[in-house]
C-alpha cells in the first residue's frame, strides 16, 4: 500500500517527504481553504516537493464547468490528477477527463456501486471515505473492502485511495484489505512512527552506553 499524505501544508508535505515514504498528495477546498492561501500556488509549491500524484478538487457542480476547471488545474503539471466529486455530473467530466488522458480521483465514494460507476467512467482512483462513515455507525473498512473485492473480481485497475483516516488503525486495516493507497493526515504520519516501546529501547541503550563511555 502506497502512502499518501491529505493536507495542503506545504511544511507539513516537506516534512514527511523528508522521510522517503510519501507516494503523493490528496487535497479537497477545506484543507486548501484552511492554509489561507492562493489556491494554484499551493498546488504549484507541492509539484515541486512530491514527484508523484497530487489530487487538486474542481469547485464546480456541473461537468462543462468542472472540466474547464480541471484542465485549467492539469496545466499546473502533469503530476495533478483532477480529484471530481461522486455526482452524475462529476461521472460525465471523469469520463471526458479519461478520454483526454486527465487522470482522476472520484471523491466523497460511500459505497461500491458508486466505486464501480466511478471505474468503469474511466477514473483513475477512487477515494471511499472511512472515517466519515464510521462517524454515522458504518464500517469505512467494510467498504474498503467491498471496493476491493469488485474491482479484482471484474480486473479494475482503478487505483483505492482509503481516505478519510482517523487513526492508525485505519491505516493498518486498509493495509490488510488491500487498499492500493492510504492518503493520511500529517498527525497520523507522526502517531505511526512512534511506539512507547521505542523510546524506551532507545533510552536503555543510551543509559547503557553512556554508563561505561
Ligand atoms: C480525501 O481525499 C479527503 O481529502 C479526506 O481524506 C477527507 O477526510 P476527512 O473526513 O477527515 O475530512
Amino acid at each position: 500500500m502506497k502512502l499518501f499524505i491529505d493536507t495542503a501544508n506545504v511544511s507539513e508535505i516537506e516534512e514527511i517527504a523528508k522521510w522517503g515514504v510519501l507516494g503523493g498528495v490528496t487535497t479537497n477546498p477545506s484543507l486548501i481553504v484552511k492554509e489561507g492561501r492562493d489556491f494554484k500556488q499551493v498546488i504549484k509549491e507541492i509539484t515541486e516537493i512530491v514527484n508523484g500524484p497530487i489530487s487538486a478538487e474542481v469547485i464546480s457542480e456541473n461537468a462543462e464547468e468542472m472540466i474547464a476547471e480541471g484542465k485549467e488545474l492539469y496545466k499546473i503539471h502533469e503530476n495533478i490528477v483532477i480529484k471530481v466529486p461522486m455526482t452524475a455530473e462529476g461521472l460525465k467530466a471523469v469520463s471526458e477527463f479519461s478520454k483526454l488522458g486527465i487522470p482522476t480521483n472520484v471523491t466523497l465514494v460511500f459505497s461500491g456501486t458508486q466505486a464501480l460507476l466511478a471505474a468503469r467512467a474511466g477514473a483513475s482512483y477512487v477515494s471511499p471515505f472511512l472515517g466519515r462513515l464510521d462517524d454515522i455507525g458504518q464500517s469505512g473498512l467494510s467498504l474498503v473492502e467491498d471496493i476491493v473485492n469488485i474491482f479484482d473480481i471484474h480486473g479494475i485497475d482503478t487505483e483505492i485511495i482509503a481516505a478519510s483516516i482517523r487513526n492508525i488503525n485505519h491505516v493498518t486495516d486498509c493495509a490488510k484489505a488491500g487498499a492500493h493507497i492510504a492518503t493520511i493526515p500529517y498527525s497520523i504520519f507522526k502517531q505511526m512512527v512512534s511506539h512507547p516501546l521505542t523510546d524506551i529501547g532507545i533510552k536503555k541503550f543510551l543509559d547503557d552506553w553512556k554508563s561505561v563511555n
